[in-house]
């Protein structure tokens, strides 16, 4: 599988989909609809924001229900969102803390969103019933796609 083909056409797609939309509801579920489709070692796609200090909520996304609120303390979520740095875990049952919403789930990444200023309001979540289903690819291209997320009006 050519996974840099995959996601050099679901970046056109995302960017072509996302042009001249600034609603925030909007861009992140077409984004979730996107990548969902596109990768078929994905079970889960989703957006967790912080809502309030160092909370996390779930949506837009797209798979099996998800847990509702995460703190900034917990989880690969949680993880991302207080470091700032992409979470690429190849077994989530070894990742200390981990949150099992699903108990299919083998693998997941979790990628920081972050508003023109820098500031990170979201996470990006994509799990998989593989294990070690994302790799340096994954990071690299998902990195990208979350930049496309936030509005230029955010700056
Ligand atoms: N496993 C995640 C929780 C979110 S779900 O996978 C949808 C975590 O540990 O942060």
């Amino acid at each position: 599988m050519d996974k840099a083909r995959i996601y050099t056409e679901l970046l056109q797609e995302i960017r072509s989909v996302l042009q001249g939309e600034d609603d925030d509801i909007a861009r992140m579920s077409s984004v979730c609809a996107i990548l969902k489709r596109g990768l078929p070692w994905a079970s889960w796609v989703g957006f967790y924001r912080e809502i309030a200090p160092r909370l996390l909520v779930v949506g837009p996304y797209q798979g099996e229900m998800g847990c509702l609120r995460i703190p900034f303390d917990r989880g690969v979520c949680g993880a991302a969102a207080r470091t700032g740095v992409t979470q690429v875990v190849p077994d989530v049952h070894a990742f200390e803390g981990h949150i099992a919403c699903d108990s299919t789930a083998r693998s997941e990444i979790v990628v920081p969103v972050r508003d023109r200023s820098g500031r990170v309001f979201a996470v990006l979540d994509l799990d998989s019933r593989l294990p070690a289903a994302f790799d340096e690819i994954d990071r690299s291209y998902l990195e990208v796609v979350a930049n496309e997320i936030p509005l230029p009006a955010r700056s």
